[in-house]
């Protein structure tokens, strides 16, 4: 089976946790396009959605699913998304996107956290995939040197030669060579740092459940 393919899988087989009548809430990228089209398939079965982001609310509009802004509604049951990484306790990086603050609100926002991804995702530790951290400009230099500091590279996002600008108006900063063996001290650590929006490293938002596509099908694993 194809990447795509694997993806197509466990985009549907998010449907079975959403829960008819209730909104859900919807991450971004590949792997959730494909559950916002499975969710197209029952859409008179819920409210809407919540989205994490200006791509997904463009792609839930277009599909005729209505979208609530996160202020005007209360908690969710589901939020369902993808991770560039994930480990065995269900603590993920995420932010390959862009949206890991978004994600990381939504996510809070959200009973459950199903995460969707092929096998290719899952790790033993987490920080082979650059760290997306998002971040407030004019911190942009200091704190690459604070991850310098731990022996760490920081660079910022770049798109079309200029730094991306996030849909919350900030940069990212892709850090490599971290090897994250405490996932919740690292995000506790950095999130400290004056100048940080967001870390990519999801350990208090982890996921409860994920649905890893295999070779041999949907693999559900609960954390
Ligand atoms: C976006 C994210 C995505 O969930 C993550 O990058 C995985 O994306 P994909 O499903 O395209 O592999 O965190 O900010």
């Amino acid at each position: 089976m194809t990447q795509d393919e694997l993806k197509t899988l466990v985009g549907q087989a998010a449907l079975q946790y959403v829960v008819p009548g209730e909104i859900v809430g919807v991450g971004t990228g590949s792997t959730v396009n494909k559950f916002i089209e499975a969710l197209a398939s029952i859409k008179d079965q819920v409210p809407g959605a919540v989205s994490s982001s200006e791509a997904s609310t463009a792609r839930l509009k277009a599909l005729g699913i209505p979208v609530f802004e996160a202020n005007d509604v209360g908690e969710l049951s589901v939020y369902i998304d993808g991770a560039d990484e994930i480990d065995a306790k269900g603590h993920m990086i995420k932010g390959g996107g862009a949206a890991l603050t978004r994600e990381k609100i939504v996510a809070a926002q959200s009973r459950r956290f199903v995460c969707i991804a092929d096998e290719s995702k899952l790790v033993k530790a987490l920080g082979a995939f650059p760290l997306p951290v998002e971040v407030i400009p004019m911190a942009a230099a200091r704190l690459t040197r604070q991850f310098q500091a731990m022996g760490a590279e920081a660079k910022i996002r770049l798109k079309d030669g200029a730094p991306l600008v996030t849909d919350n108006g900030q940069h990212i900063l892709d850090v490599t060579g971290l090897q994250i063996e405490d996932p919740l001290g690292f995000e506790n650590q950095v999130n400290q740092w004056p100048g940080v929006v967001t870390v990519g490293v999801f350990a208090h938002q982890k996921a409860q459940v994920c649905l890893l596509g295999t070779a041999d099908g949907v693999k559900t694993l609960s954390f």
